[in-house]
């Protein structure tokens, strides 16, 4: 992390945010302001395609004389078969960009098929390195109906190999959307559960970013107000999903960590949730949520006075806390901010067993961003961590 002033970083998002209740309508004009004509409007099959948000922004896209063609069989945790569909899609009506409305699987569905459509080649084959792309992928505007993923304002698609259970990130420029409309009345009629996982994973973006290696003081400016905001906001959203001003914060602070940890790079809460999910099933919040204290205790001994930070920012103590009591504070203010949501305590109560370790392992020490960790451990330390995750055992997280 940096430490001093003089350190060299650079900072790029070229993603127009555009905040506010009621933004949806302006959809059409942003879109067709850009040149664009036909779009893949890319979407979910269930409640979210049903949503009045979807009907508003089909709406304003006809009357921007936009033209779309409707993919809406993004499932959670997108395949790579899917995204080869909806690329084969753009390719056949020669569209010339992706809307994305919906939760990070449409958005980073949409992503990968923009990337994929513009090369002509299959995404896993960038995702396993075996080819780089030729061509930036095609404009992407994103709609987002959750708080979480930040997939709206980040560089970054996750795609699912279902053939090796894997779930494998990609970064590129060109992934960044050309604009995020963030219309928290599109968030009004999310389930407490999706509210508190996705809140879970933007609050984890945050944190990993403010503790990741690359951090700067910009990124570290986005990531403490994302904190503070998800702190206070992430239990109203989640007890009342009617609260628009909890919902508006949620809808900042997602969208906004993605921008930071696009900079920066996350850790090893991610690089753990990822085997868990696509080995598991478990949704990606939940992962995330269930991990994370464990993480932090595991971190508590060389990140405590940035983990003092984020413990103020979260209000849970005094911004000139000692170090060590300030880190203790947030690992305990996690816990408790889990509880309040009904998250899982430990990676047992969530399904996975002792005897998982193994499989769930060589894929989190192989995380392409575990560099970023602010504490390089080893791949024994992580196998211990891992262990202390499941049983739910924070002193021995501490190692
Ligand atoms: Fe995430």
């Amino acid at each position: 992390m940096s430490t001093n002033n003089s350190d060299p970083f650079s900072f790029f998002c070229p993603t127009k945010l555009v905040f506010g209740p009621g933004t949806t309508k302006g959809a059409g004009d942003i879109v067709a302001g850009m040149g664009i004509k036909s779009v893949l409007l890319v979407s979910g099959s269930g409640a979210t395609r049903r949503s009045p948000g979807f009907a508003v922004l089909m709406a304003a896209l006809d009357r921007a004389g936009v033209a779309y063609t409707i993919f809406d069989k993004v499932t959670p945790d997108p395949v790579a078969e899917l995204v080869a569909e909806a690329a084969e899609a753009i390719r056949a009506g020669g569209l010339e960009a992706v809307v994305a409305y919906g939760g990070g699987s449409p958005i980073d569905c949409g992503k990968s098929a923009a990337l994929a459509a513009a090369n002509g080649v299959g995404i896993l084959e960038f995702l396993y390195k075996r080819a780089a792309p030729n061509e930036p992928a095609l404009p992407i505007i994103a709609v987002p109906t959750t708080a979480g993923t930040g997939s709206e304002m980040s560089s970054a698609a996750v795609t699912t190999d279902r053939a090796n259970d894997r779930k494998l990130g990609y970064s590129i420029e060109s992934f960044f959307p050309r604009a995020a409309i963030v219309d928290p009345e599109n968030h009004l009629s999310m389930p407490p559960r999706v509210t508190a996982a996705t809140g879970m994973d933007a609050l984890t973006h945050a944190v990993e970013s403010y503790l990741s290696l690359a951090a700067n003081h910009v990124s570290d400016a986005v990531n403490l107000k994302c904190v503070s905001l998800i702190g206070a906001a992430l239990p109203k959203a989640y007890a009342d999903g009617g609260d628009l001003e909890a919902r508006s914060a949620m809808a900042i602070a997602g969208a906004t960590a993605g921008a930071a940890f696009s900079q920066t790079g996350l850790g090893m809460v991610h690089g753990f949730a990822h085997p868990v999910g696509a080995r598991f099933g478990v949704a990606h919040g939940d992962a995330n949520a269930t991990i994370l204290p464990y993480v932090m205790a595991a971190l508590a001994r060389t990140a405590a006075p940035r983990m003092r930070d984020l413990a103020a920012a979260l209000g849970a103590c005094r911004p000139d806390a000692p170090a060590e009591a300030g880190a203790a504070a947030f690992v305990e203010a996690i816990v408790e901010l889990k509880s309040k949501l009904g998250i899982a305590e430990s990676l047992s109560d969530a399904g996975i067993r002792p005897e998982d370790a193994k499989e769930l392992l060589p894929d989190a020490l192989g995380y392409r961003m575990r560099a970023r960790s602010p504490r390089a451990m080893t791949d024994d330390e992580l196998g211990r961590l891992l262990d202390a995750a499941i049983a739910g055992d924070l002193k021995a997280a501490a190692l």
